[in-house]
C-alpha cells in the first residue's frame, strides 16, 4: 500500500469551478476493478444489515480504503489544503420505490453563522446515474447562502437555477461543498438495478467540527486496519477534530434567543 504513485489533485479550473458552483463531477473516477469489488462489499453490508448488524463501515477492507483512496485524497488537498478529517461514511443501496430525500444542507455547525472552512461530501454512485429510483440534485453556488439544515419545504422540485444529474457512468464520483443545497428526487424504475451510493465527508482542519457519537470508533478500527497507509493520511482517522454537538446543543437551545450578537457587548 506504500509504494502508490503521487497523485495529481485537481486543476486551477477544476478547483475554480467547485469554488463557484459548490460541486464537482468526476464521470467514471474508480477503476472498473475497485468499482465492482465495492459494489460486492455493499451488497455484503446489505445483507449484513438484512440480518440485524450493524457494523462500523471501516471494518469492511474496499470502502474502509475508499476513504482514504490517493487519488481522492489528492483532490481534497486541492480543496483544503494538507490537513483535513473524515467526519464520516455511509453506504447503501437505494432499491425501487426509494422515498428520496428533500432540499437541504449538510454543513456541520450549531448554529449556523458563516462558512469559514470547507467541509465536502463526496457522493460515489457506484452502478452510475440513469434516471431511474433517485436523481441528484443540485443547486450550484448555494454553498455561499447561510442557511440551517433542512429546506424540506422546498420538497426534490426543480428550484430557479438547480441541476438534476440524472446520468452518470459507473465509478462516478461528485464532490459536493457540504453546504451546497441538493436533494435526491424520487423516480420509478430501478426493479432490476439498485442505486450503490457511498458517501464520504472530509472537514479541513482550523476549526472543531460537530459530530455523531462514532467517530472515534469508527477510526480506531480504520488506524487499526491501516487505511492511513502507513501513516501518510492519519490526519484522516483525528477524532480529536470534532465534538459532541448533543449536550451543548440542549444547553444553547434554552438559551437562544433574540441577537446573538449582544453576547458580546461589555465583554
Ligand atoms: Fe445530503
Amino acid at each position: 500500500m506504500s509504494a502508490e504513485p503521487a497523485a495529481a489533485g485537481l486543476s486551477a479550473q477544476q478547483t475554480e469551478n467547485f469554488q463557484r458552483d459548490g460541486y464537482l463531477i468526476l464521470e467514471g473516477f474508480l477503476t472498473p476493478e475497485y468499482n465492482e469489488r465495492l459494489i460486492a462489499e455493499v451488497d455484503e453490508l446489505m445483507a449484513d444489515r438484512a440480518n440485524g448488524g450493524k457494523p462500523l463501515l471501516t471494518s469492511y477492507r474496499e470502502m474502509g480504503l475508499l476513504t482514504s483512496h490517493p487519488p481522492m485524497m489528492a483532490m481534497i488537498e486541492s480543496l483544503m489544503g494538507p490537513r483535513f478529517a473524515m467526519h464520516h461514511i455511509h453506504s447503501v443501496r437505494h432499491d425501487a420505490g426509494h422515498s428520496g430525500v428533500a432540499w437541504h444542507q449538510d454543513y456541520e455547525q450549531e448554529p449556523h453563522t458563516n462558512r469559514s472552512h470547507v467541509m465536502v461530501h463526496v457522493f460515489y454512485y457506484l452502478n452510475g446515474l440513469n434516471g431511474e429510483i433517485g436523481d441528484l440534485l443540485v443547486l450550484p453556488g448555494s454553498q455561499t447562502i447561510v442557511v440551517e439544515r433542512s429546506l424540506s419545504l422546498f420538497g426534490t422540485e426543480d428550484l430557479p437555477g438547480s441541476v438534476c444529474v440524472d446520468r452518470l457512468p459507473p465509478g462516478s464520483a461528485v464532490i459536493v461543498h457540504s453546504a451546497v443545497w441538493h436533494a435526491r428526487r424520487p423516480k420509478p424504475g430501478g426493479e432490476e438495478r439498485g442505486r450503490y451510493f457511498i458517501d464520504i465527508s472530509y472537514c479541513q482542519h482550523g476549526v472543531l467540527w460537530p459530530a455523531y457519537g462514532t467517530v472515534k470508533e469508527v477510526n480506531q478500527e480504520a488506524l487499526r486496519q491501516g487505511f492511513d497507509r502507513g501513516g501518510r493520511y492519519r490526519h484522516v482517522y483525528d477524532s480529536s477534530r470534532f465534538f459532541d454537538r448533543r449536550p451543548l446543543k440542549q444547553r444553547f437551545d434554552r438559551n437562544n434567543e433574540g441577537s446573538l450578537l449582544l453576547r458580546l457587548k461589555d465583554r
